[in-house]
């Protein structure tokens, strides 16, 4: 099938290759001339384990191509939206301006209605009630508007897209409609549905009400286990025995029960507040109110990594060296959007400390856009001569340090775990003093 993804972001760039992968023959839209030069070329603009391969073949196979002309969208059968919903300055709501815009766009190329079907298919997270609003606007054309909710996880996209949990499809209201939207989304989808991957069909409120409880009912479960954090702090207990314990029940679970330094990346902050705007729009804001807890549960340990940092060296962190492992919102991505680790680096060399960084894939890019910050090549580098070490995102470099080696480099054995991911036995038997996120 001819298929065009409108925006070349994270989710854009990565839903255009997977489905030329899948064999469909796909143009990608942005307006970053740059960001399309970079996608032809077949190299990724963005650090995503396995996207890169993907990219590099469909592109010299031929089936992928980018563009900053939305005239090369003109006659393709599916039009994914994959552009970004930000958060608006100085708001909670998210900004739909690219959303519009897209919808506009396509407005002019696409057939009239009656003509053969084309198929506009919003993956892009936005407030509940904007798919009907836009499908309203598709209306003086042949597109029918399908929402299509996308669940992927930055460092796992590629799996996430070609072998997802779930598809989604939210559905106009009228019969006909919904039928041929159906059967052209699963001819897009099909080897992945031959795969039996469970493909579910709700209205568009539905759809658009998946993602955004599904992120919300994730970013409630790290602030759970980070309250309790909290908890264990004022009680001398330890979060991780707490959260293996509470976790075997299968009914609560495993997962996402990791305490530490709270979420941050592109989504799940942004997202947790977008639906706390839009439930006060729709005059049910009470029933989110949660959500603002979970937020400012998620703040305070942004709060508590600086102060700890502040505590392990004597009170004051002004004239410090602080080395800080990891400066992604989370391990194998370079993307710091609200990531908990450079907002912590900030707040202390805001406080009068040497903060000295390092990161494997979000150094580099580090380096060139912050002259402001030091920027070391390895853990090592950052780490010698500092006063304390913070580990703040969880890259396999830093969980396999040898605790041994970096003490000859430091000036003072003294490590801040803000992960949980250190062996507290084996630091301080190297004779570290170690401190972690609610742990004694
Ligand atoms: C998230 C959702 O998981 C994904 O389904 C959605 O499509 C986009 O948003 P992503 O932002 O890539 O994906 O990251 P995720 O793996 O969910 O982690 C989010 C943040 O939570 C990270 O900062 C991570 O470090 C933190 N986190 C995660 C914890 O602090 N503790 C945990 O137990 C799990």
């Amino acid at each position: 099938m001819r298929i065009s993804v409108i925006g070349c972001g994270y989710l854009g760039a990565v839903h255009a290759a997977c489905m030329a992968e899948l064999g469909h023959e796909v143009v990608g839209i942005d307006v970053d001339s740059g960001k399309v030069e970079q996608l032809n070329s077949g190299t990724a603009p963005f650090h995503e384990p396995g996207f890169d391969a993907v990219l590099a073949r469909n592109v010299r196979n031929g089936r992928l191509r980018f563009s900053t002309s939305f005239e090369d969208a003109r006659g393709a059968s599916v039009h994914f939206i994959g552009v970004g919903t930000p958060q608006v300055a100085g708001g909670y709501a998210a900004d739909l301006t690219y959303v519009d815009a897209a919808v506009d766009s396509l407005v002019s190329i696409l057939p009239p209605p009656g003509e053969a079907t084309v198929l506009v298919v919003g993956k892009s997270t936005v407030p509940v009630g904007t798919a009907s609003a836009l499908a309203e606007r598709l209306a003086s054309t042949a597109g029918i508007l399908v929402w299509n909710p996308e669940f992927l996880r930055e460092g796992f996209a590629v799996k996430d897209t070609l072998s997802p949990d779930r598809i989604v499809y939210g559905l106009p209201q009228d019969e006909a409609s919904a039928t041929t939207a159906t059967a052209a989304l699963d001819s897009v989808y099909s080897s992945l549905l031959d795969l039996g991957i469970t493909r579910l069909t709700t209205d568009y409120a539905t759809a658009e009400l998946v993602k955004v409880a599904a992120n919300s009912f994730l970013a409630t479960k790290i602030s759970f286990i980070n309250a309790m954090a909290e908890l264990c702090e004022a009680t001398g207990a330890d979060v991780t025995q707490l959260a293996h314990a509470i976790g075997m029940d299968d009914r609560i679970g495993p997962k996402f029960l990791r305490a530490g330094i709270g979420f941050g990346g592109g989504c799940l902050p942004k997202d947790i507040r977008a639906f706390i705007a839009r439930a006060e729009e729709l005059g049910v804001g009470d029933a989110l109110a949660f959500l603002r807890e979970v937020d400012a549960i998620n703040d305070r340990r942004r709060d508590r990594v600086v102060a700890l940092a502040r505590e392990v060296v004597g009170g004051s962190l002004s004239g410090r060296h602080v080395a800080i492992l990891g400066a992604a919102f989370k391990p194998d991505s370079d993307d710091m959007r609200n990531s908990p680790a450079l907002d912590a680096a900030d707040r202390i060399a805001s406080e009068g400390a040497r903060v000295v960084v390092t990161d494997p894939a979000a150094g580099p890019v580090l380096a060139r856009q912050r002259q402001d910050l030091e920027i070391a090549e390895d853990a090592f580098a950052a780490s010698a001569g500092a006063d304390v070490v913070l580990l703040l995102t969880e890259w396999r470099q830093f969980r396999e340090l040898d605790p041994v080696a970096l003490g000859e480099t430091v000036r003072a054995r003294v490590i801040v775990d803000g992960r949980n991911v250190l062996d507290p036995a084996a630091w301080r038997a190297a004779g570290w003093t170690y401190r972690g996120m609610g742990r004694p």
